[in-house]
């Protein structure tokens, strides 16, 4: 599978399913079932290394995880996380971060963040390293956008996604992925970049949907921890594992719905 083949099936009108995955068992089940992207999350910090959030993750845990997801899975796509500090301050680092996980298997990386965070994009993508940019809700400035809220809600917000959205696909990304924006926002991205869109938390509309693993399977970590009393988990998730039974029915499920477009519904949408 090359990340043109995703491009076709986006253009043929299927809905392309995404799900974090960490190692080689899961990555060999989600192959199985069908997973067009398989992302090595830096959400490996929270849901594997049990800290309340991706900051501390280094490139040495992300090359780790790249490596055995890649031994897991022969035919899917990796995509993986540039870590927090890996990217942000210098092109050349970027770079030779970036190239350092496509040599452990990787076919893509993901950056966070629009404005100028594009010529960091450009500068991979012109130097062959295919890039998906993550706007909305960025987990790595969790600090500075004051904790898991909804982005894009004003007008003013909306349209900065909008055009970082415009500015990243001109850059020559490979796919937007947006997390928790409003629904309608989403679908108008999608409809106006020339990239597919991946959302988390972002409605039907876009290309394709991912998920954390554990959250597919209601295992909740980093905000849970902390106030185990008041977490509820966000409204985009949805526990396909006690529907199912299975890890293998889980992840079947959420393929399927995905593709139906059954999955996300308004209820899992802003
Ligand atoms: O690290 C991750 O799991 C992610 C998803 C939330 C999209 O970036």
């Amino acid at each position: 599978m090359h990340l043109t083949d995703l491009a076709k099936k986006v253009q043929s009108g299927e809905k392309l399913a995404m799900l974090t995955c960490y190692d080689a068992t899961y990555a060999k089940l989600m192959e199985a079932e069908g997973v067009d992207i398989l992302l090595v999350g830096d959400s490996l910090g929270m849901v594997i290394q049990g800290d309340s959030n991706t900051l501390s993750v280094t490139m040495q845990d992300m090359l780790y995880h790249t490596r055995i997801v890649a031994a897991g899975a022969k035919r899917t796509i990796i995509m993986a996380d540039m870590p927090y500090g890996s990217y942000e301050h210098d092109l050349q680092v970027a770079l030779t971060n970036a190239q350092a996980l496509l040599e452990s298997g990787a076919h893509i990386v993901k950056i966070e963040g629009g404005g100028h965070m594009v010529e960091t994009a450009r500068y991979l993508v012109t130097h062959g390293v295919p890039v998906c940019a993550h706007l909305g809700f960025t987990p790595q400035s969790v600090e500075q956008l004051g904790g898991y809220k909804i982005q894009g809600k004003t007008v003013d917000a909306a349209h900065t996604i909008m055009l970082d959205a415009h500015a990243m696909s001109d850059a020559g990304v490979s796919f937007v992925l947006m997390e928790m924006v409003p629904a309608t926002l989403a679908a108008d991205i999608t409809s106006q970049i020339a990239v597919p869109t991946i959302g988390i938390g972002a409605g039907v509309e876009c290309s394709g949907q991912v998920l954390v693993l554990q959250d597919l399977m209601g295992i909740y970590s980093g905000p849970a921890d902390k106030d185990p009393q008041a977490f509820k988990a966000p409204r985009f998730v949805r526990n396909f594992l006690t529907e199912t039974g299975s890890v293998q029915g889980a992840v079947r499920a959420y393929v399927h719905e995905v593709k139906n477009k059954t999955f996300p519904a308004k209820q899992h949408s802003y």
